[in-house]
């Protein structure tokens, strides 16, 4: 158990306090922080909001979002958590509450401003808190993604937040970053030797990097259609997975060792052009469809979606990376919402093997390592084995390692990834965070995509929801002899 005087004590400052990042994955990921005896009891957990509510009301309100999410409270330790959690009023323009929240802040220890805000706001609040001497040594910020929606908007972003922080003060948050079984891939590569040797275009064909979402746009909606999956999870989660997977060894996990091998991956990738564009980027968008045998309706028919919008809720894509390790290795990425499960995976193919000696097998299932993500973590490794009594006849057979299992009694934290990423930001740790010429660096492979589906005016192909996505996103793969992996099963 943790000694709390030994816990650094902090005043953590959410902008918008009363949205549903804040209450339904800031705060449940703070309270298991706190139950785990890793949060200084004398800390403040400041909620910032328009909304003139007094604290019983913020209390209510926090706890009825929960309820509605189904997130288990009901606990002792709720009503100690509680005791560290305030609200302010605060109009993002208006100064005079920016004085009453310096008033209300220990500017004496760590303070931490978490915007979770539209990025529209992002400039008024950091110049209204340097204004106010709230950005001192101790300060830190945290910066929600997506930053922008183009590398122009994300510059611009970047280039005022660091008027008001330094470099080493500003926490910009990607959550897979955060999660467990994010961080165990790292440990998988380069805690162990047993795989570095074939970790390489020598002997591995592709690989296929998938987050596929059951849910739909939810009650995002507006959000979401200025966004679309593009920006909402493949310029910063899928990249950021791919650069864990096909990043050199670090000399250490030190933040700017690890960074930096995370840039060299993305400076390497190939730029698309727009015949790239066109022919190995798939856009989609779900139509109505059925989730488990519940119907579910389409993209233009949920909330706030304006008619006939083009914005997509699915995009894969073929990349490369251009270095020693891994040219001509196609990257397979994919993203979409209303698919078929919920499921996060990396699918290793390995090169088939040279010279076939046993008679009638199809290679396809066997030399593949699937790390899968979520929602359960595991390992598994496909190949061939002998089958049992007199014949030479090879079966397809795979090793199954489960984590969850494996780590049963010690997996205290809520698998979202923000609670490990919040006290990392309290520790001063900016290893998990994504530093700005690395968000640079993906905003500037990406860009040509947006160009070009706004020059040529490319809608979205439909798919159904409850399915894997346009049939083209097979046809992306079978074009090079591979399929995903589903296809296999
Ligand atoms: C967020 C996206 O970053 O990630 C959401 O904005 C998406 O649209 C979510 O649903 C997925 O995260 P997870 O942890 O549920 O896989």
């Amino acid at each position: 158990m943790n000694n709390h005087n030994q816990l650094p004590q902090f005043d953590l400052v959410l902008f918008g306090g009363t949205g549903d990042l804040v209450t339904r994955k800031l705060i449940p990921a703070l309270f298991n922080a706190f139950q785990n005896n890793n949060i200084n009891p004398q800390s403040k957990i400041i909620g910032l909001g328009r909304k003139p509510l007094d604290i019983k009301q913020y209390h209510q309100l926090i706890y009825d979002k929960l309820i509605q999410c189904k997130i288990d409270i009901l606990d002792e330790n709720w009503q100690q958590f509680l005791k560290l959690i305030h609200y302010i009023q605060l109009d993002a323009n208006n100064e005079d509450d920016y004085q009453n929240l310096s008033s209300f802040l220990n500017t004496n220890i760590i303070n931490i401003y978490y915007l979770s805000t539209a990025p529209s706001l992002f400039q008024v609040i950091c110049e209204k808190l340097a204004k106010f001497n709230l950005n001192h040594e101790q300060s830190r910020i945290v910066l929600e993604k997506p930053l922008g929606h183009n590398l122009e908007s994300s510059e611009h972003i970047n280039e005022y937040v660091a008027q008001s922080f330094k470099e080493t003060q500003i926490y910009r948050i990607d959550h897979y970053l955060g999660k467990e079984s994010v961080q165990n891939l790292m440990a998988i590569r380069f805690g162990n030797t047993l795989f570095e040797a074939l970790w390489r275009r020598q002997w591995i064909s592709s690989i296929q990097i998938t987050i596929a979402e059951d849910l739909g746009v939810e009650s995002r909606g507006e959000f979401y259609d200025k966004t679309g999956a593009l920006c909402d999870m493949l310029q910063n989660h899928l990249l950021q997975l791919l650069c864990i997977v096909a990043m050199e060894p670090p000399s250490s996990l030190d933040a700017d060792t690890i960074r930096d091998e995370k840039l060299k991956v993305l400076k390497s990738l190939k730029p698309l052009t727009e015949e790239n564009v066109i022919h190995d980027v798939i856009r989609g968008q779900y139509k109505s469809g059925a989730i488990n045998g519940i119907p579910v309706p389409g993209y233009l028919e949920e909330d706030n979606i304006p008619e006939g919008s083009h914005t997509e809720t699915f995009v894969a894509l073929k990349a490369e990376i251009q270095n020693w390790r891994w040219a001509n290795v196609p990257f397979y990425l994919r993203t979409g919402k209303r698919m078929q499960e919920k499921l996060a995976e990396i699918v290793i193919q390995f090169k088939d093997i040279p010279c076939k000696i046993f008679p009638g097998i199809t290679n396809n299932f066997a030399n593949r390592l699937i790390i899968r993500l979520q929602p359960d973590e595991t390992v598994q490794l496909y190949f061939l084995a002998k089958q049992p009594g007199d014949t030479n006849q090879l079966q397809p057979v795979f090793l199954d390692l489960d984590f969850n299992e494996i780590f049963k009694s010690k997996d205290k934290q809520n698998g979202e990834g923000y609670e490990r990423l919040l006290l990392d930001v309290i520790r001063g740790q900016l290893t998990l965070f994504v530093r700005r010429d690395e968000q640079k660096a993906a905003w500037h492979w990406v860009d040509p995509i947006i160009n070009t589906w706004n020059k040529l005016n490319i809608a979205p192909k439909l798919y159904t929801a409850g399915t894997w996505g346009p049939s083209s996103t097979s046809s992306l793969l079978a074009r090079d002899n591979a399929c995903w992996h589903e296809e296999l099963l």
